[in-house]
């Protein structure tokens, strides 16, 4: 199915990151125990229940990923089975029937190939970004998990997350709110953890931020992650550092970008505890990365009620390299030795 026509007319380098109502979203429902096979429908709306236990308990989740158009035209996306494998992760978590991987791929795919014409072309700097989402529906009052669950794709075109696009640099207010507790939901994809950030988002942009950073709960002194990305720290000039804790999403691009500095960069790579205000100084390069933020370089912090200024230079080169070689394998113009491109028969 899909709507037949030419590409939409959009200014692709000014659509930033926005929901935009396109032609069709996957609809799967389970109800008795089972998943129906689901169906590609036009209707954006959700009929709910005022009982439903997604409203009122936030029994939801969701995940984030893009498709790209390469050079020849192909559609690309970038490591869906990471996304189908961390939804079925937060769905047992939040006690949601896991979605399978056949049918969370096939749903995504089914929905950019109907949603063709709204796919950015190549090089316009625009993505399409895809929105699976598991939400607990049907009637419920007392706090039990629901009955009955729809599974839902949809998809829209977007631009960069944060203002400046590309490889523009960002700063970070670290939050006085906690994100999540050390055995909490922090490293599952539920729309709870969201919520809880909105009132963190909002001061930190009332600082000047493009973003909130989150230290670890427990001791305060950790960095976490920033509200909608991980984090990455180049130390010495030869080392790239991404925090340990067991509080934050493990972040698909993290992963990816951690085994190219290795691989490709020849960079020392390291997970563990970053202590912000002991380890600030020796920071060279800092970056924010995660599937709407990309990599983005952090120019500056507010913590203890003051900006601190990140490295010694403006530039990034590190991160910028990371940047390329990152966005060259999901755009298919960098050959893909890990086979992280899932093309889309079209
Ligand atoms: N951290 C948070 C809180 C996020 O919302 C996201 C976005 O998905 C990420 C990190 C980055 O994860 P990924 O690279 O898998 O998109
Ligand atoms: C993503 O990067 O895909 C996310 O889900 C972050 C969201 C806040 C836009």
């Amino acid at each position: 199915m899909s709507k037949l026509g030419e590409k939409v007319s959009l200014d692709w380098a000014k659509i930033g990151f926005k929901y935009r109502n396109t032609d069709f979203r996957f609809r799967a429902k389970w109800d008795n125990g089972q998943w129906d096979v689901g169906r590609l429908v036009e209707d954006s709306f959700i009929k709910l229940s005022e009982g439903a236990p997604a409203l009122h308990y936030a029994q939801q989740c969701f995940e984030g990923m893009k498709a790209q158009t390469a050079k020849d035209g192909r559609i690309l996306l970038f490591r869906p089975n990471l996304n189908a494998e961390r939804m079925r992760r937060t769905a047992e978590r939040l006690l949601m029937p896991s979605v399978p991987d056949g049918l969370f791929i096939e749903a995504v795919e089914q929905v950019v190939r109907a949603n063709h014409r709204w796919v950015p072309p190549f090089g316009s700097g625009a993505s399409l970004y895809i929105r699976p989402m598991l939400i607990g529906v049907g009637e419920n009052l007392g706090l039990r998990p629901a009955e009955e669950f729809e599974f839902r794709v949809f998809c829209s075109p977007v631009g960069p997350y944060y203002s400046e696009g590309g490889l523009g640099s960002i700063s970070l207010a670290v939050s006085q709110y906690d994100r999540a507790a050390p055995q909490g939901t922090g490293s599952y994809k539920a729309g709870a953890n969201y919520a809880a950030g909105l009132l963190a988002t909002k001061d930190a942009i009332a600082l000047g931020a493009d973003e909130a950073l989150y230290l670890d709960s427990r001791d305060r002194r950790f960095i976490d992650e920033a509200g909608s990305a991980n984090i990455l720290v180049l130390i010495d000039g030869d080392t790239l550092v991404t925090p340990a804790s067991n509080a934050i999403l493990p972040s698909i691009t993290r992963r990816s970008i951690m085994i190219l500095a290795e691989t490709d960069l020849n960079l020392k790579v390291e997970e563990r505890a970053i202590d912000l205000r002991e380890e600030f100084e020796s920071f060279v390069e800092m970056a924010a990365c995660g599937t709407a933020a990309v990599l983005s370089p952090v120019k500056r912090v507010w913590f203890d009620d003051e900006w601190h200024d990140v490295g010694r230079s403006p530039e990034t080169p590190i991160m910028q390299s990371l940047y390329d070689k990152l966005v060259g394998i999901q755009s298919g113009i960098l050959c893909d030795p890990g086979h992280w491109v899932h093309p889309i028969a079209l």
